[in-house]
């Protein structure tokens, strides 16, 4: 993929949210929301990615690191403005560029990959990412010519009922050749309802110029979903939380009722364990095989436990490891401890930074780096 760029769009003003915070730095099974895409166009082979910031630039750009590039779109104009940013750095880019919008997590890398190949073997100008949704609101619809080849995307607040009534929607990835979507951005104008250079326009500009547009389908509905409100980001992160569990399911973890088990993202867990309800996992956590966890058991970032290990019920660990083959008994609360092999830790026990007897199972030894214990 070393021809193709990743733009994700990151600016806007996230009024929808009614929150201090720049939308794609709320979590979502311990992740910020910009984690999961950047780690999809990662893993599908892009090398460069540009993130568009906006108001909160210096936020996010603190919270996406040294190593990412990022262009600051200096007012609120639109998806199309956003993109037309990132020209200066893009101009001499002879290839395509890959723009995602960064309040979309749930996109996989199959479909990334597979929008990005099928774009490349299609020959296309454009490769949009569509799908068929019952209940499409709030999406832009995808309006096809009678023989089928898309015309343009209209918005649902610009749209006239027969085109609501459209159930293909667009999904906000995209490929496009770079050349023609630069002119094509310097073409459209904020002639809308929001009075805003939408990114889609260009679509309608590139027909009408007789370029190739093509589309990927996915039948995954639930991967488009936009986080634009707590509501949408409360159901992003149903999605991905029961994705997480099916994972450990097919890894050969037992979860006994899945419905009140929580598994953050990055939590691993070795076969033939079992988790039992009211369990939490959070942020960076290892379990090891055959372990007993729960029920109602919290297990905190930062937290490494061996194999055959028992956490029983109401049980919190926080930032500790716990040896193989040691039982930690109910209610206790453990944070900072290293807890050696084949210890009982008594009912109540409430220990921080302590419970140092025995031979040391060190942070280093079990794997863990210092940034894990963040
Ligand atoms: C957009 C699409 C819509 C699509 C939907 C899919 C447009 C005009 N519409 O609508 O067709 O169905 O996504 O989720 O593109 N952003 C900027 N700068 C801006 C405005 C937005 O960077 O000036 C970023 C936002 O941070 C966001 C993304 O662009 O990540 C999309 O913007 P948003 O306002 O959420 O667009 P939607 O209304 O969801
Ligand atoms: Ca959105």
């Amino acid at each position: 993929m070393q021809d193709i760029v990743g733009v994700i769009l990151a600016a806007g003003k996230y009024t929808r949210m009614n929150s201090a915070i720049p939308k794609m730095l709320h979590h979502i099974c311990g992740q910020a929301i910009f984690d999961y895409l950047l780690t999809a166009v990662r893993s599908i082979g892009v090398k460069r990615i540009i993130v568009v910031t906006g108001q909160e630039g210096g936020r996010v750009k603190r919270a996406l690191g040294a190593r990412i590039e990022t262009i600051r779109q200096k007012n609120s104009l639109g998806t199309g403005n956003a993109v037309l940013e990132t020209y200066p750095a893009l101009k001499r880019h002879k290839g395509h560029i890959l723009v995602l919008y960064a309040d979309t997590p749930l996109l996989s890398e199959e479909t990334l990959r597979g929008l990005c190949v099928r774009h490349r073997s299609n020959k296309a100008d454009c490769t949009l990412l569509t799908t068929y949704l019952s209940n499409p609101t709030g999406y832009g619809r995808i309006v096809r010519d009678d023989r089928n080849r898309i015309r343009r995307v209209v918005e649902e607040v610009d749209a006239a009922k027969f085109e609501r009534a459209i159930g293909e929607v667009n999904a906000g990835a995209y490929c496009f050749r770079v050349e023609p979507l630069f002119r094509a951005l310097k073409e459209i104008a904020p002639v809308n309802e929001k009075n805003e250079y939408y990114l889609t326009d260009c679509i309608a500009v590139l027909a009408k110029q007789g370029l190739r547009i093509e589309s990927v389908s996915t039948n995954d509905p639930s991967e488009i979903i936009g986080v634009n409100t707590r509501r949408e980001l409360t159901l992003a992160h149903k999605v991905m939380k029961d994705r997480i569990l099916d994972a450990h399911l097919s890894n050969g973890v037992t979860i006994v009722d899945p419905s009140t088990t929580y598994i953050d993202s990055q939590v691993t867990i070795e076969r033939d364990t079992i988790i039992y309800p009211f369990t939490m996992l959070e942020g960076r956590v290892r379990i090891g095989r055959n372990c007993r966890i729960g029920p109602f058991c919290r297990v905190r970032s930062g937290t490494v436990v061996g194999d055959n290990v028992t956490l029983g019920n109401f049980v919190e660990v926080a930032e500790s490891v716990i040896g193989s083959d040691t039982t930690v008994h109910h209610h206790a609360f453990l944070t900072d401890c290293k807890v050696p092999r084949r210890v009982d830790v008594g009912a109540g026990t409430m220990a921080q930074r302590s419970l140092s007897v025995g031979p040391w199972i060190s942070a280093e030894a079990q794997g863990l780096s210092k940034e894990d214990r963040r």
